[in-house]
């Protein structure tokens, strides 16, 4: 498990642009730590055998499993979840002076702008971390189906046959 993490998040943790909120979020646990704690022995727990990998917390979403089963999807909760918490801010059809300092090209219109940028997401909104919204995050519970449905390749219905 420490040999994986090594390898898959060396070169990542050595991004620049990943300091200011590895930092941030490190203290957003520490805050939260209760919280979630409590949550996490419901829902991470159903289903999956693997007891270590299955409590996090994680460092990345690639460390972050799927669980056995997840029924979550693009229409039952991550647009919706998107729509509520990002999108205010995060949307290219937004102009300019309305996106509240969000960079123009972090934009999460649709289930492909979700995917392209689900690293990022989950690194500032799944699960421990709660660094955005910038105010006002989501509750853990929110963002404990968030990194499970980011784990599972964010599916929409049709992937699930739904
Ligand atoms: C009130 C406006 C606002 C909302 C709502 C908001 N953001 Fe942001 N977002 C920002 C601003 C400002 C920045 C640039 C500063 C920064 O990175 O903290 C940003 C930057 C980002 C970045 C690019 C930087 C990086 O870490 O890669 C990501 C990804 C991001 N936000 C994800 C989200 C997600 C996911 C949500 C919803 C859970 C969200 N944001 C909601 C304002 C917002």
């Amino acid at each position: 498990m420490a040999a994986l993490g090594l390898g898959a998040s060396a070169c990542r943790d050595d991004g620049g642009e990943d300091d200011g909120a590895m930092g941030e979020s490190g203290s957003g646990t520490g805050a939260t730590g209760d919280g979630s704690g409590s949550d996490g022995s419901g829902s991470p727990g159903t289903g999956s055998g693997e007891s270590g990998d299955a409590m996090g917390p994680w460092s990345s979403l690639d460390e972050r499993p799927c669980p056995d089963g997840s029924f979550l999807t693009y229409e039952s909760f991550g647009g919706g979840f998107m729509l509520t918490y990002c999108t205010g801010c995060h949307h290219s059809r937004l102009p300019a002076d309305t996106r509240q300092g969000a960079p123009i090209e972090v934009s999460f219109d649709d289930l492909e702008d979700i995917r392209a940028w689900a690293d990022r997401i989950w690194a500032r909104s799944g699960d421990d971390n709660d660094t955005m919204p910038p105010v006002g995050p989501a509750s853990a519970e929110d963002r404990a189906r968030l990194g499970e449905w980011l784990a599972c390749g964010a599916p929409a219905d049709a992937d699930l046959g739904m």
